[in-house]
């Protein structure tokens, strides 16, 4: 990575750079001097193609990566969103987690004084645009993606990686369900004794852990309370605590009781309520000490709803048929249609993703 860097410094100053085949149309690409251009090639080896995002730190690029030859994503970083040597401490503990539910960071650059990140570009959308778009999410599904954002933090845990700002703007979902946690840019290395975040409050308000708000030494706990926070929006359509300041929202976290999600959205199966709960609770000994157990927690739930789900549709293609007029069982049929009318197994499964 140093190598990478030093090689990208020495070229800056450059106006011009002759560059043979892409963009097609164009013999000469200028280079740009501040923020990347589309349609121009970024420090050397990436042709810029559109603006994904903007974010607290910087703009999202989608490009090509030349020496690569996959698409990446490069995100440009504010000059006082990069605190010089533990920001670069921090991409290389990013860069040791591998794992599917992880998106891959590759490099910290410098081009022409900007500081960015390449990484993997995944397509999809964010979970924040998931939840604006579908609302709560049917129960087989939030469960199937808190099982991987638990498997996510599972590997990053496994090599000493805190996030500290898992939100849903962090979380990528792909086309086919898959599922990326990015920006481990808050992510420090924990010793026997735990973390201090340096230089004050970081992480989102609304998911920040109480321990987080009062800027105390966090552990992998503070990572299960963000996860509930998560868990509590996508269960219940709105976060547990809101304010009309950051301040206040920052105090409720530490001290207020979390609305319980039933009181929200009645139709929670009680035993995901109960473990939302557990994860937000103040004092961490309170709760899940790992992702595993929550992992642990969330799989004894999914098995039960799978099968109640499996149950209503079995008995829903069972009220089907004698409801049809292919069934031989026409006094049955009868029989049925006013028994059942207005009772859809289905209707009463809470959350079952639709088939
Ligand atoms: N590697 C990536 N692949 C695809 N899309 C990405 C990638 N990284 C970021 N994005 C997109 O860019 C948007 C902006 O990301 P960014 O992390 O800068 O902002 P944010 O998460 O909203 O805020 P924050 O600065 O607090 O992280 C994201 O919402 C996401 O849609
Ligand atoms: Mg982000």
């Amino acid at each position: 990575m140093e190598k990478n860097v030093g090689s990208l410094r020495m070229s800056i100053g450059e106006e011009e750079t002759e560059i043979a085949g892409w963009p097609p149309a164009r013999g000469t690409v200028a280079v740009s001097r501040d923020e990347p251009q589309v349609g121009t090639l970024f420090a050397t080896r990436y042709e810029i193609q559109s603006v994904i995002g903007k974010g607290g730190m910087g703009t999202v690029y989608k490009a090509h990566d030349r020496e690569l030859d996959e698409p990446v994503a490069i995100k440009t970083l504010r000059h006082q969103a990069v605190r010089s040597d533990s920001f670069k401490q921090e991409i290389r503990l990013a860069r040791r987690i591998t794992h599917a539910n992880v998106l891959r960071t590759h490099d910290l650059g410098k081009w022409n004084g900007l500081k960015f990140l390449s990484m993997e570009f995944v397509e999809g959308r964010t979970l924040e645009q998931v939840l604006e778009s579908e609302g709560i999410l049917p129960t087989s599904v939030a469960l199937r993606i808190a099982k991987q954002i638990c498997a996510g933090l599972a590997a990053a845990h496994a090599v000493g990686v805190i996030h500290g700002d898992i939100k849903p703007q962090n979380i990528l979902i792909e086309p086919a369900g898959g599922l990326k946690i990015m920006d481990f840019g808050n992510a420090h290395l924990t010793d026997d004794r735990g973390l201090t975040l340096k230089g004050g409050v970081t992480g989102t308000l609304g998911y920040m852990s109480p321990e987080q708000a009062r800027g105390l030494r966090l552990d992998f706990r503070s990572d299960i309370y963000s996860t509930g926070i998560v868990l509590y929006e996508i269960f219940t359509g709105s976060l547990p605590f809101d304010g009309d300041t950051p301040l206040a929202v920052v105090w409720k976290h530490v001290n207020d009781a979390p609305p319980l999600p039933r009181s929200k959205n009645p139709r929670i199966d009680a035993k995901v309520a109960a473990i939302i709960t557990k994860c937000i609770e103040k004092d961490a000994d309170a709760r899940f000490q790992s992702v595993g157990e929550l992992d642990e927690a969330l799989a004894q739930v999914k098995v039960e709803v799978e099968d109640r789900c499996a149950r209503a549709r079995r008995s829903r293609k069972v009220l089907q048929y004698i409801n049809s007029d292919e069934s031989p069982l026409s006094l049955l049929n009868l029989f049925c249609r006013s028994a059942f009318a207005g009772k859809d197994p289905e209707s009463s499964s809470v959350g079952c993703a639709s088939q």
